[in-house]
């Protein structure tokens, strides 16, 4: 893998990539097998992979988690090696950013529902970051990982309404053998809310359960969710819903292709995952 610190040395790979079809995965390193099954999608659709690195400032809120967000960049680049990635952009927050960014990407009302409503001006770090990064690297493909589903939408969305180029691709959630949602903020869980973690994952499948069971009201699936996870002491729910895939309304008909959607502090950590219904 070709490693990329500045703008410059990366345009230089962008340039020597000629013709090849490039497939980006932008992260913020941490990375896990989720993160892997977006660069196999990635090399699946393009003849070159390019995986960006960086833990961006703009998108954490003053007492969120920046300062101590996981980076382990040998263990990252050993990994993107071994599974071809060819290219890795890993540059500093002053190389990303020479000058504070004046013109940002803001996601309007879209951007207020679910995790915008509790993470303000999270989305428009997230999309000027990711407007960024498609401007450096012109991919073909752009591949998200589907746990951060208003993130993937607002990003189709962006692209779509700012015409920015690449094909927006979405990729299933990868669960430990629990069910639990790889994220590389599991990492912050003691053991006891590792174990209990998972009732985020039950919650989701009693909500199925629910839903399979013939109810019709989104509201009644809802609360079976919020019942589920009480039974789990160290979970505090922050939002849970049922929401159009598309749009993030909340909606008032349970239907197939609504999404149950949810957030739950486990302990200090904040974990998200979500579901399609059948
Ligand atoms: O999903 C992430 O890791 C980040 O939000 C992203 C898309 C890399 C932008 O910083």
């Amino acid at each position: 893998v070709i490693v990329a610190r500045t703008r410059q040395e990366l345009a230089r790979a962008r340039r020597d990539l000629g013709e090849r079809t490039l497939g980006l995965v932008p992260t913020m390193g941490a990375l896990h097998e989720g993160h892997l099954s977006l660069v196999d999608i990635a090399r699946a659709e393009a003849t070159a992979v390019a995986v960006s690195i960086f833990v961006n400032p703009l998108q954490f809120g003053p007492s969120e988690d920046f300062a101590r967000y996981p980076r382990d960049e040998q263990r990252d680049l050993a990994l993107l090696e071994a599974r071809g990635t060819d290219l890795a952009f890993i540059p500093t927050v002053d190389e990303m950013y020479p000058r504070q960014p004046v013109i940002t990407v803001t996601p309007g009302k879209m951007g207020d529902r679910l995790c915008g409503a509790f993470r303000p001006g999270h989305f428009e770090g997230v999309l000027t970051v990711v407007a960024k990064l498609f401007g450096l690297f012109r991919p073909d493909v752009a591949v998200f990982g589907q746990k951060d589903l208003q993130q993937l939408v607002l990003i189709r969305r962006m692209v779509q309404d700012l015409e920015l180029g690449p094909t927006v691709r979405g990729a299933p959630i990868v669960r430990e053998p629990d069910g639990l949602a790889m994220s590389s903020r599991n990492a912050y869980l003691s053991p006891e809310e590792r174990r209990q973690a998972v009732g985020l994952h039950g919650a989701l499948q009693r909500g199925h359960e629910v839903y399979a069971g013939g109810e019709k009201s989104a509201a009644t699936v809802v609360r079976a969710m919020r019942d589920a996870l009480a039974a789990f002491a160290l979970l505090q729910p922050q939002y849970v819903e049922m929401v159009n895939p598309d749009t993030l309304e909340r909606v008032e008909r349970a239907e197939g292709g609504n999404v149950l959607a949810l957030a739950v502090f486990c302990g200090r950590t904040r974990l998200i995952d979500n579901s399609v219904l059948p």
